[in-house]
């Protein structure tokens, strides 16, 4: 059937969200719960997108939009799509449910349009002659006007010369970096590439301010923010086999609490009192004591480092009385629990080896549970048929 889909897990934070924003190590990993984004051309007569059944509204989809104007621009000639929004991911709730849909969407948008290169034989970002990778900075991804922008590379000839499409013109780097920037312009220019990252490579994802020589480097990246430009090296680890089971038990207050305001507060209690850089500099020495403890498997040491990241959140002033709530009633049942993405509401998160006490406990709290375990696969292109979904002229007559 003509079309593509493609799907990629949401995220839950281990430590040091909104610390990372500002540069400081943190770790996220991807949890079982996905959404899957199923794109179909829509007859000739049609006049716009549609989401979901409905006309496409930018303003509800920022997101969709912004990739629209970075890979699909009607005024190319791109055709109008239908594209179908599924999934477990609660939305709003700091689970990366948007990042999730921006990787997914870019990687049916780029599979659906396939990819122009620079050589015969060649499949690196360096031979691409149109794309977005980390390896081909600085290419304007970040911008935050609304204007359309693609890449477009002229080879040593002076012209592409191979096209290919379907899933072998997936690049999760690229759709991990085009998920980064569509969040950098939903959250005012503030944005870690956390969320994209882990959703476009699954397991887990650890962000630190330096390269970390015993961990698998991933890519470096670079964003100009409002108050000094950030540098994020990227890395997945592994964990070693552990004796016993762990899982993450996930408890919703079902709060729905804006990323970008969440983001802003903090931003505005730093600019109001520089001295609090000092919490966010405490959450990174946290968050590094946390991943030494994960890498050894020492989950008890892993749930106190949770725990303390959560009490200099709270300090912060980004948890609620709700999470509160549900971070108390799982303590007894879990080495440790604190909130996890945003906060303000959404979503907490425990570290147990009890996953049925601890899922109740928090239900009898007043959250909706969902369980997870660690090392989740990352973005995946799950069907794609009768491609390229946009046959401009120049990729038929390469056919
Ligand atoms: C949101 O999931 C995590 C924050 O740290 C924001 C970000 O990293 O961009 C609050």
């Amino acid at each position: 059937m003509e079309g593509v889909t493609a799907s990629a897990p949401g995220k839950c934070i281990l430590f040091g969200e909104h610390a990372v924003v500002y540069g400081q190590p943190a770790v996220a990993v991807a949890i079982e719960q996905r959404i899957s984004v199923r794109i179909e051309v829509l007859g000739s007569d049609s006049e716009s997108w549609r989401i979901d059944g409905m006309q496409f509204n930018s303003n509800r989809h920022p997101h969709v939009q912004a990739l629209r104007n970075r890979m699909w621009q009607p005024k190319q000639g791109a055709p109008n799509l239908s594209i179908q929004i599924t999934g477990d991911i609660p939305p709003a709730s700091g689970l990366g449910s948007s990042a999730a849909l921006s990787v997914a969407a870019s990687a049916a948008l780029r599979t659906a349009r396939g990819r122009w290169f620079n050589t015969q034989e060649g499949q690196q970002p360096t031979d691409w002659a149109e794309g977005y990778s980390s390896q081909l900075e600085p290419n304007g991804i970040y911008s935050l006007e609304d204007k359309e922008f693609d890449l477009f590379r002229k080879g040593p000839s002076g012209k592409a010369v191979r096209y290919v499409n379907g899933k072998e013109v997936l690049d999760l780097d690229e759709s991990a970096l085009l998920g980064h920037a569509v969040e950098a312009a939903a959250q005012g220019g503030r944005a870690s590439p956390m969320d994209a990252s882990t959703c476009a490579h699954g397991g887990i994802v650890l962000l630190s301010d330096k390269v970390e020589p015993d961990e698998e480097y991933l890519y470096s990246r670079h964003l100009k923010m409002p108050d000094g430009d950030r540098v994020w090296h990227l890395h997945c680890i592994e964990l070693p086999p552990a004796h016993q089971e762990v899982f993450l038990v996930i408890g919703n207050t079902g709060i729905h609490a804006p990323t970008a305001h969440q983001v802003a507060k903090v931003a505005l209690a730093l600019e109001e009192n520089p001295e609090r850089k000092k919490e966010i500099e405490t959450i990174g020495l946290i968050a590094r004591r946390g991943i030494q403890s994960l890498k050894k498997g020492d989950y008890e040491a892993v749930g106190r480092a949770m725990s303390e990241n959560q009490i200099m959140l709270q300090g912060l002033g980004v948890s609620c009385p709700e999470l509160e709530t549900l971070i108390r009633a799982a303590a007894p049942t879990s080495y440790g629990a604190k909130l996890t993405g945003a906060g303000g509401g959404g979503c907490m998160v425990a570290l147990t080896s009890n996953p049925k006490q601890t899922s109740e406990a928090i239900e009898l709290a007043g959250g909706r549970t969902l369980i997870s375990r660690f090392g989740n696969v990352g973005l995946t292109v799950d069907d794609a048929g009768n491609l390229p979904l946009w046959a401009t002229e120049q990729n038929t007559a390469s056919q």
